[in-house]
């Protein structure tokens, strides 16, 4: 299969490797809460299955979400996986049987971490891997060094190809990248959360790619009366216009838009190709009062 350039937005670089802009963010394949398996095991492999068939690149995934259960469908759905196929995952936090995130970064933490990523997945090594900081309230100040020099290490033996940082500061980013080049930053980010608008910018600068999750609002779908206007607009959806504001930001974003449907799926790439006018783009600006 060869790399689909007519998806919106193209495609970016994450490191040597080159990938669609629009992705695919994987969590929402995991049952309710992120824990258990697939409410509708073979919707997931489609969903899957799917991305790939329209020329997503860029799956975003993790062996936490389930735990494990939405790896092992990545693998189901897409192993052996195509060449040009980049998987990313990350490490950083286990689960609790509540549910709950705990995070766990010491450093035999880490590499269990990654074993588990490249047993779960099958693969021997993983694509990328983003060293997740602070935790399920958000990003914590404090040094990410040890831990991501435990990556660095793992990537030195090969099992680890590109590195990058989520969930972190702009001061950890830095610290980050002083040690080893950080080929991604994985923040929360979207139309109403822009405290990373001057992080965007300097990345872009230095040709790092930004990858904001919770593109969409996450588990509380955006929702504002400029963004509905907007949308009326185009005859377009609020997702669209969330999806296409972002790949407009910034070229160095890359969309990873969680579904467990596929006409939701389908809807999300088609909707990120909308053209935003510098009018639309202004009203948009007040939602997160940029
Ligand atoms: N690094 C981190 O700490 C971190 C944290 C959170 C997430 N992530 C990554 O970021 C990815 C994206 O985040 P996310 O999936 O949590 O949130 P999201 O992409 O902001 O939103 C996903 C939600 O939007 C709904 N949705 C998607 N398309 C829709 C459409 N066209 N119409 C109506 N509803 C739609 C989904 O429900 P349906 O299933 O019904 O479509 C789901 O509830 C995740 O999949 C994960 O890979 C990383």
């Amino acid at each position: 299969m060869t790399p689909s350039t007519t998806l919106p937005g193209g495609t970016a670089t994450l490191g040597d490797l080159t990938v669609s802009r629009v992705g695919y963010g994987a969590m929402q394949l995991a049952g309710p809460g992120v824990m258990g398996p697939p409410a509708d095991p073979e919707s997931a492999v489609a969903v899957l299955r799917e991305a790939v068939a329209l020329g997503i690149t860029h799956i975003d995934t993790s062996e936490a979400y389930g735990p494990r259960t939405t790896n092992q469908v990545v693998r189901e759905a897409l192993h052996p996986y195509p060449d040009e196929l980049v998987v990313a995952t990350k490490v950083g936090a286990d689960r609790d049987a509540a549910g709950g995130w705990p995070p766990a970064r010491r450093p035999e933490d880490l590499r269990r971490q990654v074993h588990e990523n490249l047993r779960s997945l099958g693969v021997e090594h993983l694509d990328l891997v983003n060293m997740r900081m602070g935790d399920a309230t958000g990003q914590k100040e404090g040094s990410i060094a040890e831990a991501y020099g435990v990556l660095v290490d793992l990537q030195r033996e090969g099992l680890v190809r590109h590195l990058g940082v989520s969930n972190v500061t702009a001061e950890q980013v830095a610290e980050a990248r002083a040690i080893a080049p950080v080929v991604c930053v994985q923040n929360m980010y979207n139309l109403a959360v822009r405290h990373d608008d001057a992080l965007v910018d300097q990345l872009a600068a230095d040709g790092i790619a930004y990858v904001p999750f919770f593109p969409l609002g996450g588990f509380s779908p955006l929702q504002s009366a400029a963004l509905g206007a907007v949308a009326a607009r185009h005859d377009a959806t609020p997702m669209s216009v969330a999806l296409a504001w972002l790949l407009q930001r910034s070229p160095n974003i890359l969309l990873i838009p969680g579904t467990s449907k596929v006409a939701h799926l389908r809807e999300n790439v088609a909707g990120a190709g909308l053209a935003l006018s510098a009018d639309d783009l202004a009203e948009l600006d007040t939602i997160g009062g940029a």
